[in-house]
């Protein structure tokens, strides 16, 4: 039997797929009644708060324990002497995302922040006063915190399990034949995630069953994680994290300190909640490291790439080998006959980087970026233009095609919506009224789509209503709405009629919210199960003699609005309440799972891809610069909600911004300490800072990335931004500054 389900070939049928739908969880969210997982607060609550080094390097030679044991309300306090032991090692890091846990194994100081000891209490200020107790006294060691000083290694990987070297061509060769080269060197600091929410876990056992509520990008692999170190069935850990205030990546790892109060929650048999300073966030739940990079490019008289070399020293901890993958940026964007993307890592005294949102993409993209304009710029060549010579029309090195490229309408739409055309090539050109330097400047934007496997469960009840249920995570970007439109669609109802449940690992395993991957992950799921279900549903109705659709089965039925109707004759159909009735079913349950086809994951490159236009204006005396305008233009598949798409986009272009021209952690290379470890000194974009973004939709429909045809739009946006923007800054003084974030000081001659 067929079964018109909307799928792959965008078929709506009315439904509200497509529609701009407001966020499911804003009215919870702006009336406080989204509860956060530190807003929990069991029976028997106990306080726990990390001591952190003040050092970030050497030991700890005494705590003073009984001090703080002997505070009124400490109930008891957790040093390397005495935390209990693990089921598995925690210095062993373990697969999937398995990267080493902090949790207390010695009194070795590896950076700044890290914890040294757990105390907990009966209240937060007790175990706030009683962590001040300990009063640490450490041996200290020099600090490495600067290139300088760090060991360089030749590292396994890249990122989570990326490629450390990609290289195709002769790269010297092509240098050598090129008409001009540029080479350049670019920095990127180390940024830290800055989530709203701290990270924070409300722990509770039962036996050995351990409940926690804690914000979480990857519910079932942390329950699975969490399951072997405490030596327990996965099954025996239950997370609830129905709302993340912001993870950007640093929420989808493991960490020590929320590790720690399920340690102290099991041993004292009491439910403990743990939540980090924002102080406590910089160092021991991720960052994105520091690079190092180096870029040298080749172009012909004609103005194409003969080579591209990309190099990025990326900074990592002591102990641990998480590196941004920068230099991986330039592996799928621009053909060159040779290219070669290398690593080299440098340990410093500093917590393990993650993963933090668009991770190697936007730092690479930034030098890339910039580089590219230098090229450009050296050839006599308009940025827009160079571009457009020099984009690959199929991957690079492998020369596959992508799987759908509309590369060069985004190019074209978003020149075309800035105003690109009247651009003049030379620099310091442009002057407002008010004086100020104007400058205009581009990037392209790109970014992988990776699958996440991914299941859900859909259930029609016989009011004509609905459940669809996955253990998916919504950390703002409007998760729960858009999938419930997918799964809204799959069952043929209005979005009001679907109930979506998410963010507890007890549903089906929704996959991971990361890698801009969940829409189309847990969507495809939800859309499978909902077609499941309708397909029961059809069976019912097709085989009863009694229903207008009795005997359909070869004609096939089409699912919309809460009806069935006869492919053939569409005014023949049924309700869904009907066909349930007379079948005596309260409910049928559909299933559903989300892979993606290996068959076109193997022929196929699969990328986002945009492209951002910036005005700067510069102030020529004092060098301060505003964003004046951004216009991105991206084509991502098809689009599910344009208002939480363009909300992507926006974000990500702020952030981009951020990148170019707020955002670094400073770090007193004498400590070792991040100086501006909090939220007024390390510095994020606030409204004045972004005056005019637009997004543009570029329709695009990718028949191989999956599907439902569905890409990735969280983390595109910062790619392409921050070159656009440090290219405009170019643009409009003249001063080429490959150091970011971009300084007054690099403005003044
Ligand atoms: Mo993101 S860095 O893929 O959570």
């Amino acid at each position: 039997m067929s079964l018109d389900v909307p799928s792959a070939q965008m078929t709506r049928y009315g439904s509200n797929a497509g529609q701009p739908l407001t966020r499911r969880d804003g009215l919870l969210k702006v009336t406080g009644r989204a509860t956060y997982a530190a807003d929990n607060h069991p029976e028997g609550l106990l306080y726990a708060v990390t001591a952190v080094s003040t050092i970030a390097r050497g030991r700890v030679t005494s705590l003073d324990v009984a001090a703080a044991r002997a505070h009124p309300g400490v109930v008891e306090v957790l040093t390397p002497e005495n935390r209990p032991p693990l089921a598995h090692d925690p210095d062993d890091k373990m697969p999937p995302f398995g990267f080493r846990i902090e949790v207390l194994q010695d009194n070795t100081v590896r950076y700044a922040n890290q914890p040294i000891a757990l105390v907990v209490a009966e209240t937060l200020e007790a175990a706030t006063e009683g962590a001040a107790l300990l009063k640490p006294q450490y041996e200290v060691a020099v600090p490495r915190v600067s290139p300088g000083n760090g060991a360089r290694f030749d590292p396994p990987a890249v990122g989570v399990g990326g490629l450390p070297k990609v290289e195709h061509g002769d790269v010297e060769a092509g240098l050598a034949a090129a008409a001009r080269v540029i080479e350049g060197e670019y920095e990127t600091p180390a940024q830290y995630h800055n989530a709203m929410e701290p990270h924070a876990v409300v722990a509770e056992w039962h036996g050995d069953k351990l409940t926690l509520d804690m914000p979480n990008q990857a519910l079932a692999m942390s329950c699975a994680s969490y399951a072997a170190y405490f030596g327990i069935p996965a099954e025996n850990v239950v997370i609830r994290s129905p709302f993340l205030g912001g993870g950007f990546g640093s929420k989808a790892i493991l960490n020590g300190p929320q590790m720690l109060a399920m340690i102290a929650a099991r041993m004292l048999k009491r439910p403990v909640k743990l939540a980090l300073s924002r102080a406590q966030m910089y160092g021991p739940v991720g960052h994105r490291g520091n690079t190092w990079q180096t870029l040298r490019i080749g172009v012909d008289e004609r103005g194409h790439l003969t080579a591209l070399n990309h190099r990025s020293i990326s900074a990592t901890s002591s102990f641990d080998d998480f590196l941004e993958p920068a230099a991986n940026a330039s592996t799928h964007l621009y053909a060159s006959p040779a290219l070669r993307a290398e690593h080299e890592g440098l340990r410093l005294d500093v917590g393990t980087p993650g993963p933090m949102r668009a991770p190697g993409e936007a730092s690479g993209s930034a030098a890339l970026e910039v580089a590219m304009d230098e090229a450009a710029e050296a050839a006599g060549i308009d940025p827009l233009e160079f571009r457009l010579k020099n984009y690959a029309e199929t991957e690079p090195g492998t020369g596959r095609p992508y799987s759908s490229k509309a590369l060069r309408e985004c190019y074209a739409e978003g020149a075309k919506r800035f105003g690109w055309a009247s651009r003049p090539l030379a620099p310091r050109q442009m002057r407002d009224e008010n004086g100020f330097l104007v400058g205009w400047g581009m990037g392209t934007a790109l970014f992988p789509c990776p699958h996440f496997p991914a299941e859900a469960r859909a259930t029609l009840r016989a009011d004509g209503t609905a459940l669809v249920e996955t253990a998916g995570a919504d950390m703002g970007q409007g998760a729960w709405t858009a999938l419930a439109q997918i799964a809204a669609e799959a069952l043929g109802l209005d979005p009001d009629r679907v109930t979506f449940h998410s963010g507890v690992s007890t549903l089906p395993n929704g996959g991971v919210a990361g890698g801009s991957a969940h829409t189309a992950s847990a969507g495809l799921a939800l859309h499978n199960a909902g077609r499941d279900a309708i397909e029961t549903l059809a069976a019912f109705a097709t085989a009863d003699p009694a229903s207008p659709l009795f005997g359909a089965g070869n004609i096939g039925v089409v699912a919309r609005n809460g009806r069935l109707h006869r492919r053939d004759d569409e005014r023949r159909s049924e309700s869904y309440v009907e066909i349930l009735k007379r079948a005596g079913r309260l409910e049928v349950v559909g299933t559903g799972q989300s892979a993606r086809d290996p068959e076109h994951a193997q022929s196929y490159a699969m990328y986002s891809h945009g492209a951002v236009f910036a005005e700067v204006k510069v102030d020529p005396d004092l060098g301060q610069v505003r964003v004046a305008r951004l216009v991105g233009a991206f084509a991502a598949g098809r689009v599910i909600n344009p208002r939480l798409v363009e909300s992507q986009y926006f974000g990500g272009m702020i952030w981009g911004a951020s990148f170019a021209l707020h955002e670094e952690a400073i770090v007193d290379h004498r400590t070792g300490r991040v100086m501006n470890a909090d939220l007024a000194e390390y510095r994020v974009p606030v409204n004045a800072d972004i005056p005019s973004l637009e997004a543009i939709l570029i329709p695009e429909e990718d028949p191989y990335v999956n599907p439902l045809g569905v890409k990735g739009v969280g983390e595109i946006g910062i790619t392409g931004t921050v070159g656009a923007v440090a290219n405009a800054v170019w643009h409009a003084t003249g001063f080429r500054v490959r150091k970011f974030p971009i300084r007054i000081e690099n403005l003044i001659a």
